[in-house]
């Protein structure tokens, strides 16, 4: 017989047989593994939640991910592309409402008109907040110097989800050309980390294939990396993807939830001071999805504040939530939400990750 997951729990360190069972914990079991990643929150972060205005500036995109609804080849669904002064509207809406940061997130371009456009925006962002706005930027793989340019133009955290870390899955989840390339999403990872953006990843969760094994190995990877952010979602099949064709091998969606939920507990037990995002796709199944993922870990939500006519053509999965709200509905629904999961939203700070200012000062030391 394997160990108890009660014995599990009390190591300082996982195996990846250990972190299989935390992910196949039921009943009492699971409880425990909650009751643990709560207290570990509450204790290195708090009851609190921070808040990142996400403004979804563009649907465009370069790459052809077989699972994204907003992939090159998918043609049912209208272009969109926001104007500077829109973008820059949703900024200031953030800042006046005293979110601490925004995240622009967008379909994958590489160009040099893309990077000086970006690179604009941000100085643009920075001014209009004294400053006091923090960016997150989430556009895909870049090159370096690209990187390097907006850091220095006022991002300061990135997000780069590595979807999976197998690399046999990833392929199959990806068209197998250069232009998805699993070798170059790790070292974009690795790049971001050494220009010194707080560096996020994350998975998807109940992909055709995936096993937890799988699971297991990407919260290995995340900690072996030392991820400062987290943001990791239930895979949600989308009808218009070449994926589609595998529906009739996932798990159900109820059983993508739960599992997500352990993902996130059990980064938080390794991870205790990084950040984790309830992300929007938890609630795309359960209508108090990510009220659940806080009680049990998540500390950062990202209220939707693009633009509302925008929003219904940023499916990247079917079901998405909240796309016929505007930005003040996002905001008041969430605030009511997170009281009723006894937590608080902090307003007027970055929120940055502990574990990030942790990680800097030893640096430092060396
Ligand atoms: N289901 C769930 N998440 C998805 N993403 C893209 N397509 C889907 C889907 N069908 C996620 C990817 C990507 C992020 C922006 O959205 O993880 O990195
Ligand atoms: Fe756009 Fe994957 S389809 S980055």
């Amino acid at each position: 017989m394997g160990k108890s997951l009660k014995s599990i729990l009390e190591q300082e360190a996982f195996t990846k047989e250990d972190l299989v069972t935390m992910l196949r914990s039921e009943g009492i079991e699971r409880t425990l593994l909650f009751q643990k990643s709560s207290e570990i929150k509450e204790k290195y972060i708090g009851n609190k939640v921070w808040f990142r205005g996400l403004i979804e500036f563009s649907n465009i995109c370069g790459k052809d991910c077989l699972y994204c609804g907003i992939r090159k080849g998918n043609k049912n669904l209208k272009r969109y592309n926001l104007s500077d002064d829109e973008i820059l509207d949703a900024a200031r809406f953030a800042y006046n409402n005293r979110y601490g940061s925004i995240a622009l997130q967008s379909g994958e371009l590489e160009s040099p008109a893309v990077t000086d456009r970006i690179e604009n925006l941000l100085h643009r962002i920075k001014e209009l907040s004294g400053g006091e706005l923090g960016v997150t930027l989430s556009v895909g793989e870049q090159e370096p110097e690209v990187y390097k340019k907006w850091y220095d133009a006022g991002a300061h955290r990135y997000l780069l989800r590595i979807e999976s870390t197998n690399k046999e899955l990833y392929n199959k989840i990806h068209p197998n050309n250069k232009k998805h390339d699993f070798q170059r999403r790790l070292d974009c990872l690795k790049s971001l980390q050494d220009i010194g953006y707080q560096t996020g990843t994350g998975v998807m969760i109940g992909l055709p294939f995936q096993t937890l094994e799988d699971l297991a190995g990407d919260l290995m990877y995340m900690r072996d990396f030392n991820i400062d952010m987290c943001g990791m979602g239930p895979y949600i099949e989308h009808a218009d993807t070449p994926l589609i064709v595998h529906a009739d091998k996932l798990l159900p969606l109820r059983e993508r939830f739960d599992l997500t939920l352990k993902m996130i507990a059990i980064l938080r037990i390794m991870m205790k001071d990084i950040n984790i995002v309830a992300t929007t796709a938890l609630q795309a199944i359960d209508p108090i999805g990510r009220e659940k993922a806080v009680k049990i870990g998540a500390n950062i939500l990202m209220p939707n504040i693009t633009p509302g006519k925008y929003r219904d053509s940023y499916k990247l999965y079917d079901n998405k939530p909240c796309t016929d709200d505007s930005a003040e509905d996002c905001q008041s629904c969430l605030e009511a939400r997170i009281s009723l999961a006894d937590a608080e939203v902090v307003y007027g700070e970055w929120g940055d990750s502990k574990h990030f200012e942790r990680r800097q000062k030893t640096k430092d030391k060396r």
